[in-house]
This record gives C-alpha cells, sequence and structure tokens, in this order.
C-alpha cells in the first residue's frame, strides 16, 4: 500500500508527552511517545509476550514498559528488561516490536509506516516569528482520507455548502483553471472574487470592498497533503493554509489544518472557531460519499471542465502507484 511509504500526520505535537499514545495509521495501531531526551518514538501497538496494548502501559526513562507483565522496550522496538527471567542475557533476539519512522514538522508529528518515497514540503511561513499561526481542528471524519483531501481542493461547492463564508451563491462559476503536474506534486491557481468577511469571521486580509479579488495558490503533494498560499489585490496581506490527511483507515480520516497569516493580531480563536463551522459544513458531504476512496478510474464518476483538479488528482495518484482497495 503506497500510502504506507508516505510521511502522515498522526497527531499535533502538544498532544505528546512523556505519556504513551495510541494512534491507528493505515489500519495500524500505533504507539508514540516523548523520551526524557525530547525524541519521539513510534511502535507497533501490540506486546510481542501476549499482544496486549503497550499504550495502557507507562514510560520509564526512555522506555516503554508493557503494563500486563513489564517487559521493557527502547524505541527503535528491542526488549531490554523482563522482569521474570534471571539472566537479563538470555532475553530472546525475537523480542522486538515493529518501530516507525517519526519526526516532528510545522507542530506535527508525522509517521512513515515504510521508507517514505517524499520529503515534506519547505514552508518558511510557518517558522517565522512575524506569522501567526493557528492550529485548527483536528477534524475526524468517517471517510477515506483521499475524499476529505479533495473536498479541500473543490472549488465547485463553495457557494452551496458555505454561502457567506467563501462563496456567494449568485457566482457558481468555477473561474478558468489549469493544473500542472511534477511527480507527486500537483500546482494551479484561481484568482476570483470572494465573499467578503462576515461580522463573525473577520479573518480574512482583504481590503474591505464589496468582492475583494482572491488569489488561491496551491500545491497539492500527494497523497493527502495540501499547502494554499491567499493572496489579495492591492494588499502585502497573505495566508497560508497548511492541510493533511492522516489515513486512519479506509473510511476514517483526521484532517489538521494550520492556518497562518502575515497580518493584524493573533485572532486564533477565531480562526478555530471559523474552521470548526467550516469543516462542520464539509463533513456531512463527505461522508455520505460512495465508493469511500476516491475512485481513480476516471470512468467511475461524471467530471466536467471545471473538475479539472479532481481529475488531474485521480491520474497523478494513480500514475503515482496509488491503487483503489
Ligand atoms: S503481554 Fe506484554 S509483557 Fe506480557
Ligand atoms: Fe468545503
Amino acid at each position: 500500500m503506497q500510502e504506507r511509504k508516505c510521511w502522515q500526520p498522526v497527531m499535533y505535537e502538544r498532544e505528546l508527552t512523556t505519556s504513551p499514545k495510541s494512534v491507528k495509521l493505515c489500519g495500524e495501531r500505533l504507539v508514540l511517545w516523548r523520551d526524557q531526551k525530547n525524541a519521539i518514538h513510534a511502535l507497533k501497538d501490540l506486546c510481542i509476550h501476549r499482544g496486549t496494548a503497550l499504550s495502557l502501559g507507562t514510560i520509564r526513562g526512555n522506555e516503554i514498559v508493557c503494563p500486563y507483565h513489564g517487559w521493557s522496550f527502547n524505541g527503535s522496538g528491542a526488549c531490554t528488561f523482563i522482569p521474570q527471567l534471571e539472566d537479563q542475557k538470555k532475553i530472546p533476539e525475537k523480542a522486538k516490536i515493529n518501530s516507525y519512522k517519526c519526526r516532528s514538522q510545522f507542530g506535527i508529528v508525522w509517521v512513515a509506516l515504510e521508507d517514505p518515497l517524499w520529503d515534506l514540503p519547505e514552508i518558511p511561513e510557518l517558522n517565522d516569528k512575524n506569522w501567526h499561526i493557528a492550529e485548527t481542528g483536528p477534524f475526524p471524519w468517517q471517510a477515506n482520507a483521499s475524499r476529505q483531501v479533495e473536498n479541500f481542493t473543490d472549488f465547485a461547492h463553495f457557494p452551496f455548502v458555505h454561502p457567506g463564508l467563501l462563496g456567494d451563491p449568485s457566482r457558481p462559476l468555477v473561474p478558468e483553471h489549469t493544473v500542472v503536474a511534477e511527480d507527486h506534486i500537483l500546482f494551479y491557481e484561481v484568482h476570483r472574487p470572494e465573499a467578503t468577511n462576515t461580522d463573525e469571521f473577520p479573518i480574512f486580509g482583504n481590503p474591505t470592498q464589496e468582492t475583494p479579488m482572491r488569489w488561491n495558490s496551491y500545491k497539492l503533494y500527494l497523497p493527502f497533503t495540501i499547502v494554499l498560499t491567499i493572496r489579495w489585490d492591492n494588499t502585502p496581506n497573505q495566508m497560508i493554509y497548511f492541510f493533511a490527511s492522516q489515513s486512519v483507515s479506509d473510511n476514517e480520516c483526521i484532517g489538521y489544518c494550520i492556518v497562518a497569516k502575515n497580518y493584524g493580531e493573533d485572532d486564533s480563536n477565531t480562526i478555530r472557531k471559523f474552521e470548526e463551522v467550516i469543516f462542520d459544513q464539509d463533513k456531512r458531504i463527505v461522508e455520505s460519499q460512495r465508493p469511500e476512496q476516491v475512485p481513480f478510474n476516471l470512468a467511475e464518476e461524471l467530471h466536467l471542465k471545471f473538475d479539472a483538479v479532481a481529475l488531474a488528482y485521480r491520474r497523478q495518484m494513480k500514475k503515482m502507484g496509488f491503487k483503489n482497495e
């Protein structure tokens, strides 16, 4: 499964402490923890002795201790202590748990179940002190990650699902756009008049004219990560939306959405509330979609000209070796 060979988000970094934390990725249960030197570790959440979830255990020093019979495992999954053994030199070689590559980047913890094919994107703005950063969500949906990502890229639904917030029902036309594919990255840009800021969520950096022109530049990193840069005419104000979906299982995903902006005050709370509303509006639509996974066979759904991104996503996913399960 190609998704196993990709960095995927598993939690915001602030959620990871020196207590074991259980997560699920591509149907597999993992345990993560932060050791005393602040390094993070990810093991399969299953003790080799009797199949107990290690995440129910405790962290001692830098190691995880199984709650059932107290065996200890280090960050690479090797068993280092078996309390019932008189001679610790006799720990069998088989006493080992699968360990996985993990790292933290952009305030998110990432895991790759197999050697990752591609690196994470570079987004210097997210490390720039002049930008305000809001971590929104996470957004757990009963949907395949491919549907959650495709929803994030879909322009045609704005006036219908997010009227007044992201789209205007009197302007349903999707502006012309072309998609360029380079290996696992899709590039495209849309220039369109947008809905004005609402009184409740005045988060966008546009000047206050009626229908501000907005530039949306997208980079979609297959399979499930998007960097969207937003600019408006006549202002240096910019926003960046960084979105990544965790493929929890075939029909569960969790979206992480970081919103950064280079203007105004830090209004993270308002941004978080705004994204709660937006993602909630999308959720019931996307959870209803069948088949659960985006079908990579183009004949399976009906595509029109304005669905260029959806078409490119399907073609390129297939080309990069992703399969419908
Ligand atoms: S089940 Fe983990 S130590 Fe026995
Ligand atoms: Fe939406």
